[in-house]
Protein backbone atom coordinates (compact mmCIF):
# COMPACT_ATOMS: atom_id res chain seq x y z
CA UNK A 1 0.00 0.00 0.00
CA UNK A 2 1.43 3.53 -0.39
CA UNK A 3 1.79 5.41 2.73
CA UNK A 4 -0.88 8.01 1.39
CA UNK A 5 -3.89 5.58 1.13
CA UNK A 6 -3.76 4.69 4.89
CA UNK A 7 -6.04 5.01 7.29
CA UNK A 8 -6.05 4.47 11.02
CA UNK A 9 -7.84 0.86 12.06
CA UNK A 10 -8.63 0.03 15.68
CA UNK A 11 -6.68 -2.49 16.92
CA UNK A 12 -8.14 -6.23 16.95
CA UNK A 13 -7.13 -7.77 20.52
CA UNK A 14 -7.90 -11.68 22.08
CA UNK A 15 -7.44 -13.12 24.93
CA UNK A 16 -5.13 -15.24 25.93
CA UNK A 17 -4.58 -17.10 29.96
CA UNK A 18 -4.89 -20.45 31.69
CA UNK A 19 -7.95 -22.51 32.23
CA UNK A 20 -10.25 -20.77 34.15
CA UNK A 21 -8.50 -17.61 34.80
CA UNK A 22 -11.43 -15.59 33.90
CA UNK A 23 -10.54 -15.37 29.66
CA UNK A 24 -14.35 -15.37 28.98
CA UNK A 25 -15.83 -13.95 32.31
CA UNK A 26 -13.32 -10.65 30.73
CA UNK A 27 -14.56 -10.97 27.16
CA UNK A 28 -18.44 -10.87 28.81
CA UNK A 29 -17.56 -8.25 31.59
CA UNK A 30 -15.78 -6.04 28.93
CA UNK A 31 -18.67 -6.56 26.36
CA UNK A 32 -21.43 -5.75 29.35
CA UNK A 33 -19.86 -2.64 30.52
CA UNK A 34 -19.59 -1.35 27.17
CA UNK A 35 -22.56 -1.50 24.87
CA UNK A 36 -24.76 1.49 24.57
CA UNK A 37 -28.33 1.14 26.55
CA UNK A 38 -31.06 1.11 23.57
CA UNK A 39 -28.48 -0.70 21.19
CA UNK A 40 -30.27 -3.43 19.60
CA UNK A 41 -32.56 -3.82 22.89
CA UNK A 42 -28.75 -3.93 24.46
CA UNK A 43 -28.08 -7.26 23.29
CA UNK A 44 -24.87 -8.16 21.83
CA UNK A 45 -25.24 -10.77 18.94
CA UNK A 46 -22.56 -13.65 19.04
CA UNK A 47 -20.64 -13.74 16.35
CA UNK A 48 -17.31 -14.69 17.48
CA UNK A 49 -15.79 -11.21 17.94
CA UNK A 50 -17.13 -7.58 18.85
CA UNK A 51 -16.27 -4.27 19.05
CA UNK A 52 -16.22 -1.79 22.07
CA UNK A 53 -16.20 2.25 21.62
CA UNK A 54 -13.88 3.69 24.45
CA UNK A 55 -13.12 7.57 23.84
CA UNK A 56 -14.75 7.49 20.81
CA UNK A 57 -11.98 4.98 19.45
CA UNK A 58 -12.90 1.55 18.62
CA UNK A 59 -11.74 -2.06 19.35
CA UNK A 60 -11.98 -5.47 18.37
CA UNK A 61 -12.10 -8.26 20.21
CA UNK A 62 -11.72 -11.66 19.06
CA UNK A 63 -14.13 -14.37 21.31
CA UNK A 64 -12.31 -17.20 20.09
CA UNK A 65 -10.36 -18.59 22.40
CA UNK A 66 -6.94 -16.74 21.88
CA UNK A 67 -5.15 -20.21 22.10
CA UNK A 68 -7.38 -21.59 19.15
CA UNK A 69 -7.11 -18.30 16.88
CA UNK A 70 -2.94 -18.15 17.32
CA UNK A 71 -2.68 -22.10 16.38
CA UNK A 72 -5.61 -22.24 13.73
CA UNK A 73 -5.28 -18.91 12.24
CA UNK A 74 -0.82 -18.52 12.38
CA UNK A 75 -0.96 -22.27 11.14
CA UNK A 76 -2.07 -20.96 7.88
CA UNK A 77 -0.03 -18.30 8.31
CA UNK A 78 -2.68 -15.32 8.90
CA UNK A 79 -1.90 -13.13 11.62
CA UNK A 80 -5.37 -12.21 13.18
CA UNK A 81 -4.72 -10.04 16.07
CA UNK A 82 -2.65 -6.93 17.02
CA UNK A 83 -2.41 -7.55 20.71
CA UNK A 84 -2.62 -10.04 23.10
CA UNK A 85 -4.01 -9.45 26.80
CA UNK A 86 -2.43 -12.40 28.71
CA UNK A 87 -5.34 -13.02 31.91
CA UNK A 88 -3.29 -14.47 34.84
CA UNK A 89 -5.66 -14.70 38.03
CA UNK A 90 -3.91 -13.20 41.20
CA UNK A 91 -5.10 -15.94 43.25
CA UNK A 92 -3.03 -18.43 41.10
CA UNK A 93 -0.19 -17.45 39.26
CA UNK A 94 2.03 -18.19 36.28
CA UNK A 95 0.66 -21.45 34.86
CA UNK A 96 1.33 -23.71 32.47
CA UNK A 97 -1.10 -22.49 29.69
CA UNK A 98 0.29 -18.65 31.10
CA UNK A 99 3.74 -20.11 29.49
CA UNK A 100 2.44 -21.41 26.34
CA UNK A 101 0.32 -18.34 25.54
CA UNK A 102 3.57 -15.88 26.30
CA UNK A 103 5.19 -18.33 23.96
CA UNK A 104 3.22 -17.97 20.86
CA UNK A 105 2.37 -14.26 21.25
CA UNK A 106 6.57 -14.16 21.32
CA UNK A 107 6.72 -16.38 18.36
CA UNK A 108 3.94 -13.50 16.29
CA UNK A 109 5.25 -10.70 17.57
CA UNK A 110 2.29 -9.43 19.34
CA UNK A 111 2.87 -7.20 22.31
CA UNK A 112 0.83 -8.83 25.51
CA UNK A 113 -0.55 -6.85 28.20
CA UNK A 114 -1.09 -8.54 31.07
CA UNK A 115 -4.73 -8.31 33.32
CA UNK A 116 -4.08 -9.49 36.58
CA UNK A 117 -7.48 -10.98 37.23
CA UNK A 118 -9.56 -11.80 40.01
CA UNK A 119 -8.20 -8.75 42.13
CA UNK A 120 -11.21 -8.65 43.92
CA UNK A 121 -10.82 -11.92 45.65
CA UNK A 122 -8.70 -11.57 49.13
CA UNK A 123 -6.33 -14.41 48.17
CA UNK A 124 -5.04 -12.13 45.52
CA UNK A 125 -1.73 -11.21 45.22
CA UNK A 126 -0.97 -9.31 41.90
CA UNK A 127 2.65 -8.79 42.74
CA UNK A 128 3.42 -12.54 42.80
CA UNK A 129 2.02 -12.57 39.45
CA UNK A 130 4.90 -9.60 38.32
CA UNK A 131 7.56 -11.46 39.92
CA UNK A 132 6.43 -14.60 38.60
CA UNK A 133 6.53 -13.20 34.92
CA UNK A 134 9.94 -11.91 35.44
CA UNK A 135 11.14 -15.53 34.68
CA UNK A 136 9.43 -15.94 31.37
CA UNK A 137 10.68 -12.87 30.13
CA UNK A 138 7.43 -10.55 30.60
CA UNK A 139 8.56 -7.63 32.64
CA UNK A 140 6.46 -5.38 33.68
CA UNK A 141 6.65 -1.47 33.97
CA UNK A 142 6.81 -1.59 37.94
CA UNK A 143 9.74 -4.61 37.43
CA UNK A 144 11.46 -2.18 35.16
CA UNK A 145 10.04 -3.47 31.71
CA UNK A 146 7.92 -2.24 29.35
CA UNK A 147 4.85 -4.58 29.67
CA UNK A 148 1.76 -2.91 30.33
CA UNK A 149 -0.49 -4.31 33.35
CA UNK A 150 -3.19 -3.86 34.70
CA UNK A 151 -5.28 -5.49 37.55
CA UNK A 152 -8.66 -6.03 36.73
CA UNK A 153 -12.11 -8.03 38.32
CA UNK A 154 -14.09 -9.25 35.91
CA UNK A 155 -16.48 -9.88 38.65
CA UNK A 156 -16.68 -6.16 40.19
CA UNK A 157 -15.27 -4.85 36.74
CA UNK A 158 -12.85 -3.09 38.82
CA UNK A 159 -10.01 -2.16 36.30
CA UNK A 160 -11.96 -2.54 32.80
CA UNK A 161 -12.00 1.27 32.12
CA UNK A 162 -7.82 0.92 32.71
CA UNK A 163 -7.73 -2.25 30.46
CA UNK A 164 -9.62 -0.43 27.59
CA UNK A 165 -7.41 2.66 28.16
CA UNK A 166 -4.23 0.50 28.09
CA UNK A 167 -4.82 -1.65 25.20
CA UNK A 168 -5.54 2.20 23.40
CA UNK A 169 -2.28 3.52 24.72
CA UNK A 170 -0.42 0.15 23.13
CA UNK A 171 -2.38 0.82 19.75
CA UNK A 172 -1.13 4.03 19.41
CA UNK A 173 2.39 3.02 19.91
CA UNK A 174 1.66 0.15 16.85
CA UNK A 175 0.20 2.82 14.83
CA UNK A 176 -2.21 -0.04 12.73
CA UNK A 177 -3.01 1.43 9.40
CA UNK A 178 -4.91 -0.02 6.50
CA UNK A 179 -6.30 0.93 3.53
CA UNK A 180 -9.64 1.40 3.44
CA UNK A 181 -10.40 1.66 -0.53
CA UNK A 182 -9.22 -1.44 -2.32
CA UNK A 183 -11.20 -4.65 -2.33
CA UNK A 184 -11.67 -6.25 0.92
CA UNK A 185 -9.49 -9.55 2.38
CA UNK A 186 -9.27 -10.58 5.59
CA UNK A 187 -9.88 -13.94 7.78
CA UNK A 188 -13.02 -16.24 8.59
CA UNK A 189 -13.17 -16.33 12.04
CA UNK A 190 -15.95 -18.52 12.55
CA UNK A 191 -18.32 -20.21 10.28
CA UNK A 192 -21.62 -22.46 10.87
CA UNK A 193 -24.37 -23.84 8.83
CA UNK A 194 -27.44 -21.91 10.13
CA UNK A 195 -31.09 -23.31 9.73
CA UNK A 196 -32.85 -20.89 7.99
CA UNK A 197 -29.66 -18.73 6.71
CA UNK A 198 -27.34 -21.22 5.04
CA UNK A 199 -23.99 -21.32 5.44
CA UNK A 200 -22.91 -18.02 7.85
CA UNK A 201 -19.39 -16.85 7.97
CA UNK A 202 -17.96 -14.56 10.66
CA UNK A 203 -15.01 -12.70 9.12
CA UNK A 204 -12.26 -10.20 10.14
CA UNK A 205 -12.06 -7.82 7.68
CA UNK A 206 -8.04 -6.56 7.38
CA UNK A 207 -7.67 -4.18 4.49
CA UNK A 208 -10.53 -3.00 1.92
CA UNK A 209 -13.82 -2.38 2.32
CA UNK A 210 -16.55 -5.46 2.12
CA UNK A 211 -19.89 -4.68 0.73
CA UNK A 212 -23.21 -6.23 0.02
CA UNK A 213 -23.06 -7.60 -3.60
CA UNK A 214 -19.14 -8.37 -3.45
CA UNK A 215 -18.28 -11.96 -4.45
CA UNK A 216 -15.92 -13.12 -1.93
CA UNK A 217 -13.99 -16.55 -1.91
CA UNK A 218 -12.57 -18.34 0.81
CA UNK A 219 -10.71 -21.27 1.39
CA UNK A 220 -12.61 -23.76 -1.25
CA UNK A 221 -16.23 -21.67 -0.98
CA UNK A 222 -17.31 -18.40 -2.68
CA UNK A 223 -20.11 -16.09 -1.92
CA UNK A 224 -21.94 -13.37 -3.72
CA UNK A 225 -22.52 -11.44 -0.51
CA UNK A 226 -26.44 -10.75 0.23
CA UNK A 227 -26.30 -9.32 3.85
CA UNK A 228 -23.90 -8.34 6.00
CA UNK A 229 -24.54 -8.54 9.74
CA UNK A 230 -22.40 -6.31 12.38
CA UNK A 231 -21.99 -7.44 16.10
CA UNK A 232 -24.93 -5.61 17.29
CA UNK A 233 -27.01 -7.89 14.76
CA UNK A 234 -27.67 -5.07 12.41
CA UNK A 235 -27.76 -5.19 8.95
CA UNK A 236 -24.84 -3.23 7.31
CA UNK A 237 -24.26 -1.92 3.52
CA UNK A 238 -20.34 -2.21 4.06
CA UNK A 239 -17.24 -3.27 6.78
CA UNK A 240 -13.99 -1.59 7.27
CA UNK A 241 -10.97 -2.59 7.94
CA UNK A 242 -10.28 -4.54 11.66
CA UNK A 243 -14.62 -4.76 11.62
CA UNK A 244 -16.16 -8.25 12.26
CA UNK A 245 -19.19 -8.99 10.36
CA UNK A 246 -21.11 -12.07 9.08
CA UNK A 247 -21.32 -12.41 5.33
CA UNK A 248 -24.36 -14.42 4.12
CA UNK A 249 -24.32 -15.78 0.60
CA UNK A 250 -21.44 -18.67 0.98
CA UNK A 251 -21.96 -21.73 -1.09
CA UNK A 252 -21.13 -23.90 1.48
CA UNK A 253 -18.93 -23.49 4.94
CA UNK A 254 -15.88 -22.14 4.66
CA UNK A 255 -12.89 -22.73 7.61
CA UNK A 256 -12.32 -20.47 10.31
CA UNK A 257 -8.65 -19.55 9.38
CA UNK A 258 -9.25 -19.49 5.51
CA UNK A 259 -8.31 -16.14 4.23
CA UNK A 260 -11.40 -14.43 2.06
CA UNK A 261 -10.56 -12.15 -0.63
CA UNK A 262 -13.00 -10.29 -3.00
CA UNK A 263 -12.65 -11.18 -6.72
CA UNK A 264 -14.23 -9.53 -9.99
CA UNK A 265 -16.77 -12.15 -11.02
CA UNK A 266 -18.63 -15.00 -10.53
CA UNK A 267 -16.74 -16.91 -13.28
CA UNK A 268 -13.56 -16.13 -11.15
CA UNK A 269 -14.94 -17.16 -7.88
CA UNK A 270 -15.88 -21.01 -9.38
CA UNK A 271 -12.53 -21.13 -11.44
CA UNK A 272 -10.91 -20.31 -8.16
CA UNK A 273 -12.86 -22.82 -5.73
CA UNK A 274 -13.03 -25.42 -8.27
CA UNK A 275 -9.06 -25.67 -8.31
CA UNK A 276 -9.03 -25.79 -4.56
CA UNK A 277 -11.40 -28.21 -4.41
CA UNK A 278 -9.61 -30.07 -6.61
CA UNK A 279 -6.18 -29.87 -4.84
P1 LIG B 1 -11.61 -21.65 30.29
O1 LIG B 1 -12.30 -21.09 29.08
O2 LIG B 1 -12.26 -22.88 30.81
O3 LIG B 1 -10.14 -21.81 30.12
O4 LIG B 1 -11.79 -20.60 31.52
P2 LIG B 1 -11.75 -19.02 31.42
O5 LIG B 1 -10.35 -18.54 31.44
O6 LIG B 1 -12.63 -18.55 30.33
O7 LIG B 1 -12.37 -18.64 32.85
P3 LIG B 1 -13.86 -18.28 33.17
O8 LIG B 1 -14.21 -16.94 32.67
O9 LIG B 1 -14.72 -19.42 32.80
O10 LIG B 1 -13.77 -18.14 34.76
C1 LIG B 1 -13.41 -19.25 35.57
C2 LIG B 1 -14.01 -19.06 36.95
O11 LIG B 1 -13.45 -17.91 37.59
C3 LIG B 1 -15.53 -18.81 36.93
O12 LIG B 1 -16.10 -19.45 38.03
C4 LIG B 1 -15.64 -17.31 37.07
O13 LIG B 1 -16.85 -16.91 37.68
C5 LIG B 1 -14.46 -16.99 37.97
N1 LIG B 1 -13.94 -15.63 37.77
C6 LIG B 1 -13.56 -15.08 36.59
N2 LIG B 1 -13.14 -13.82 36.78
C7 LIG B 1 -13.25 -13.58 38.10
C8 LIG B 1 -12.94 -12.44 38.93
O14 LIG B 1 -12.49 -11.37 38.48
N3 LIG B 1 -13.17 -12.58 40.26
C9 LIG B 1 -13.66 -13.72 40.81
N4 LIG B 1 -13.84 -13.74 42.11
N5 LIG B 1 -13.95 -14.80 40.06
C10 LIG B 1 -13.75 -14.72 38.74
NA1 LIG C 1 -13.68 -22.01 32.75
MG1 LIG D 1 -13.51 -19.63 28.74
Amino acid sequence: DKAEDLTPRPPVVTIMGHVDHGKTSLLDAIREANVVSGEAGGITQHIGAYQVEKNGQKITFLDTPGHEAFTAMRARGAQATDIAILVVAADDGVMPQTIESIKHAKAAGVPIIVAINKIDKHEADPNRVRTELLQHEVFVESMGGEVLDVEVSAKTHQGLDKLLETVLLQAEVLELKANVDGRAEGLVIEAKLDRGRGAVATVLVQRGSLHVGDIVVAGTEWARVRALINDKGEQVKSALPSTPVEVLGFSGVPNAGDRFSVVETEARAREVTEYRQRA
